[in-house]
């Protein structure tokens, strides 16, 4: 790593909030690098990340539990500045001599402190003005560790806020990271910036030139292949190394059949005829659709489609001759998940991507995404003069077409799922909310239903129109989208979709259900 945008960095010990990562996302949107951990991490790791603050975030347990997570207590004693969260603060008290107890009143949601020292940590703030803030916490703090003193109280929690100014470690019982709180990011400010004493470098900009930079020097000569879907991530991993190795890249477009409509042409002329990429487009429809023929179980179609993929892929690299790179659009919340300390969570549906393919054809990984969030692969996007189309483009599941069409696909399926998805994301670009959502898609549904034209009965297809709002596909709820937007998505599909007469509007949320039908 070199130094410049790495130069002040922050450490996040997870103790399994489910709002760690957005803490990670605000310290990083005030340019300052930093990475999460797990609690135990150990002491000597600590010391050679060298960061400038700690941040010891939530978590679901109580500072009594049998099995209640607790860091190297030698991290209160580095002399770098702590900021406890919740749990985290919970932990402080504990480990320095505080004490700990249950809540008389399990304190959840919003609450007003009353900001009764001029801490550094609430450098600005008026105290005669009381605060909002997030809480969820069940235990609180009865006695604060000596050295510390009380700098908010809310009602419900005595000790709101509390600090040891000489020794700099804060502790707060909120949760500054989230939107609830209103001045949170005030107070992450003053933490990162007041008391850590971090600059700003961690610009997308200065990301885009050093990673390319690195990518020239690690690569050297040797060819590298490139998975390009038409997704972000993929793509912004293309022009990163093209930026980087120019023509010792060869990219690899699968058209499997499944794609929206004008998708492969979209691609081709992006990167092949705009960028002069060397791009490869393997039109592997028949093939995939041969395969999936009679196929209507969801998680064999994934299946299938995960296999053949690999195959396409691999005849074609092979094809390319000798490359000694593959390169992935692996993203940070993929890294943190396979070291977080709860473990990576449960399959719900198998995900197609190249698994297996790196060891079968002795390729090395490179995976130039490796610390970014999806705001900052769209940010590195924009840097590169990616179009803004492709940059905020919203997520396409891998297998494509396949998990949206429920039931048999057919050519002819296809072209109607093709034609309502064009006209829906059509009226949703038109009305402005393309960006707002989190995704929009129409499902095509395996029943008929019997309508009226003119004069005539009709018995046709259902369209399922899904569009929702979420942060980070974990939970999702559907998106509350105007009437009159709905009206004109059901009309123009009805009157211009041969072979269906019905539209219907999926309220679920998830969980209970999936954001894809299948
Ligand atoms: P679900 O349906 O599980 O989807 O709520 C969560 C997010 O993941 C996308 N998705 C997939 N992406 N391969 C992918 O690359 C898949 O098999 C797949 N299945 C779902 C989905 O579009 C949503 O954004």
């Amino acid at each position: 790593m070199a130094d410049d945008i790495y130069r002040h960095k922050i450490l996040i010990l997870d103790f399994g909030s489910q709002y760690t990562q957005l803490i990670a996302r605000r310290v990083r949107e005030n340019q300052v690098y930093c990475e999460i951990h797990p609690f135990n991490l150990s002491f000597e790791k600590i010391q050679a990340f060298a960061p400038e603050g700690i941040i010891l975030s939530g978590g679901p347990s109580s500072i009594y539990d049998k099995e209640a997570p607790f860091a190297d207590k030698r991290v209160l004693d580095m002399g770098i500045p702590i900021l406890g969260i919740c749990y985290g603060m919970q932990y402080v008290t504990h480990a320095l001599g505080g004490v700990v107890a249950k809540a008389i009143d399990r304190e959840y949601g919003n609450a007003s402190i009353t900001i009764l020292d001029d801490s550094d940590l609430f450098h600005g703030f008026d105290k005669s003005i009381e605060e909002t803030v997030w809480m969820s916490h069940g235990d609180r703090i009865n006695h604060i560790p000596e050295g510390f003193s009380v700098i908010a109280k809310s009602k419900n929690s005595p000790v709101a806020a509390m600090a040891d100014s000489r020794k700099r470690i804060f502790g707060v019982q909120f949760h500054p990271e989230v939107a609830h709180t209103p001045n949170g990011h005030q107070i992450l400010k003053n933490y990162l910036f007041r008391i850590c004493g971090c600059e700003p470098s961690w610009t997308m900009a200065s990301f885009a030139k050093q990673t390319i930079k690195e990518l020239r020097e690690k690569l050297g000569n040797d060819r590298v292949i490139c998975g390009l879907s038409g997704g972000v991530d993929s793509s912004v991993v293309a022009v990163l190394l093209n930026e980087a190795i120019g023509d010792r890249l060869s990219c690899i477009f699968v058209d499997n059949g499944l794609l929206r409509k004008g998708e492969s042409r979209q691609v081709m002329e992006t990167f092949a005829d705009h960028y002069r990429m060397d791009v490869h487009l393997v039109d592997a429809s028949d093939i995939f659709l041969k395969k999936l023929e009679g196929v209507t179980d969801p998680e064999k179609k994934r299946k299938i489609i995960g296999h053949e993929f690999i195959s396409v892929f691999e005849k074609k690299a092979r094809e390319l001759g000798k490359a000694r790179y593959l390169a992935q659009g692996t993203l940070y919340p993929d890294v943190i998940e396979s070291v977080s300390f709860k473990g990576p969570s449960a399959t719900i549906k198998s995900h197609h991507n190249v698994g297996g393919l790196p060891e079968k054809m002795n390729l090395e990984l490179v995976e130039p995404l490796r610390e970014l969030f999806k705001d900052e692969v769209r940010q590195v996007g924009v840097e590169l003069g990616l179009p803004r189309e492709l940059v905020m483009r919203q997520p396409f599941p891998g297998p494509g077409l396949s998990v949206r069409i429920l039931g048999e696909i057919t050519h002819e399926r296809l072209e109607i799922l093709r034609a309502a998805d064009y006209i829906l994301i059509e009226e949703i670009r038109k009305a402005d909310l393309y960006e707002k959502v989190w995704q929009s898609f129409a499902v095509l549904l395996p029943v008929k239903t019997v309508g009226v034209m003119g004069d005539e009965r009709t018995y046709e297809n259902v369209i399922a129109v899904r569009v929702v709002d979420s942060l980070d596909a974990m939970t999702a709820d559907w998106s509350k989208i105007p009437y009159d937007v709905m009206s004109s998505i059901s009309n123009r599909i009805i009157n211009n979709v041969r072979g269906v007469n019905r539209v219907v509007y999926d309220i679920s949320s998830k969980p209970p259900s999936t954001i894809e039908w299948e």
